[in-house]
């Protein structure tokens, strides 16, 4: 399985460079990490099973974070307490976006910053996202709050942007979703 100590840090040149776009069918390796990624997720986000791994909580993880610099990432979303939705996206496009921007009051963490960060990054309330899936069927999907945060940050990973060159804090109140 997947542990922290096997997700590149901030330091890692990789992480600041734009990967490259996913060829179909994918490689049995990427398949592999993909569910490797999911499993990290879901289980950084149980208490217990975070505890007995020592994994620090996430809802996302790019490939680039586990040194592959190809374009796809997951998102695991605890709906529910215990109850999980994976979206997986390979070569994902924003396709449209709201002019409404929120951002997270305390703060976006990445499993990546090992480091404590202040500061807020604006983003959209609401994206469509389009891309394919690990059999190389179209998706899209339609997010807000929460998940589009993530998606939006997942997706900077891919062309090498951490949300910590995003950093703003001027006038804060002029991204609050109201
Ligand atoms: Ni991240």
């Amino acid at each position: 399985m997947l542990l922290d100590k096997d997700i590149l840090d901030e330091k890692n040149k990789c992480l600041h460079k734009p990967s490259e776009d996913v060829t179909f069918p994918m490689d049995e390796k990427d398949l592999k990490m993909i569910d490797d990624m999911i499993e990290h997720l879901t289980l950084s986000q149980i208490p217990e099973e975070a505890e007995k791994y020592d994994l620090r909580p996430g809802m996302g993880l790019a490939a680039i974070q586990v040194g592959i610099p190809k374009r796809y990432f997951v998102v695991v979303y605890e709906v529910n307490e215990g109850e999980f939705e994976n979206y997986i996206l390979v070569n994902p496009k924003i396709v449209s976006a709201s002019n409404e921007m929120i951002y997270v009051e305390e703060g976006e963490g990445c499993l990546s910053v090992n480091r404590p960060t202040e500061g807020i990054v604006p983003r959209h309330a609401r994206i469509t996202m389009e891309g394919y899936d690990t059999e190389g069927n179209k998706v899209r999907y339609r997010v807000r709050e929460d998940l589009a945060i993530a998606f939006q940050h997942e997706y900077d990973h891919l062309n090498g942007i951490l949300f910590t060159d995003k950093i703003d804090n001027r006038n804060k109140d002029k991204y609050r979703a109201i």
